[in-house]
């Protein structure tokens, strides 16, 4: 299994991830489109959205079952939904290697316990206008955190620069502290942001319509990558 523990990403904390976002592939064939673009990626990102925490709906648990078989990669769960409690342990069966619990939901020393106790990588998301404040009383307890470049709910939107300030400070924070937190952006990454992304200190950039709306997503993710690897220097 490709996790944090194990495999290919053993002791890499820190290290330059390519996360495509399956929520920009077709959903008809997503098996398809994350083996398509494995040789090229590191994790597979599954947006999760319940229709309240945000104005959309996606998929859930038996998605992500059923797509476990064909990718060994990380699957990176990003939940977007108002009740995390109640749907870890689902998560965790059907075959996810972290959830992603965002910071507006509130609860969220239990939220991370819980999905600690599960067994599960965890990460904290704030969104682009929740303080970098809001977070820092977490950093020691969780495996990854999540600064959105943009507002969540949607794919194909508009990188938010302005975040980066934040992505810097978590940077510092991290460094600083030595701490073993992957520190992951959302939202807009394509070529052009990539580098912004990683020269503020990202290391895991997550990115849909920058992969999947590209005549060759393979070909695509390979040049994202190369972009955020001339941001790092
Ligand atoms: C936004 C999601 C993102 C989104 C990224 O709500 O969390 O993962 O799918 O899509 P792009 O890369 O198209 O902005
Ligand atoms: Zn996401």
């Amino acid at each position: 299994m490709d996790n944090l523990d194990a495999g290919p990403d053993a002791g890499l904390v820190g290290a330059l991830r390519i996360a495509p976002s399956i929520l920009a592939a077709n959903f008809g064939a997503l098996a398809n489109a994350i083996q398509v673009v494995d040789a090229q990626t590191d994790w597979v990102h599954v947006d999760v959205m319940d229709g309240h925490f945000v104005p959309n709906i996606s998929i859930g648990p038996p998605v992500v079952q059923s797509l476990r078989p064909y990718s060994t990669r990380f699957f990176d769960c990003h939940l977007m939904i108002s009740d995390p409690a109640r749907y870890l342990e689902a998560f965790k069966k059907a075959g996810a290697d972290g959830c992603t619990v965002h910071v507006e939901v509130g609860n969220t020393a239990s939220l991370i316990s819980d999905a600690r106790a599960l067994g599960l990588r965890v990460g904290l998301a704030a969104n682009p206008n929740t303080p970098f404040d809001a977070v820092v009383p977490f950093l020691g307890d969780i495996d990854l955190l999540l600064l959105m470049t943009v507002f969540p709910g949607f794919g194909g939107q508009s990188f938010m620069g302005d975040v980066m300030h934040k992505v810097t400070l978590a940077r510092k924070e991290i460094d600083a502290a030595q701490l073993a937190l992957n520190l992951e952006v959302d939202g807009g990454i394509d070529r052009d942001t990539a580098p912004i992304a990683t020269r503020a200190g990202a290391n895991v950039l997550v990115a849909g319509s920058a992969i999947f709306n590209q005549l060759s997503p393979l070909a695509a993710a390979q040049a994202l990558r190369e972009a955020a690897l001339a941001g790092q220097r």
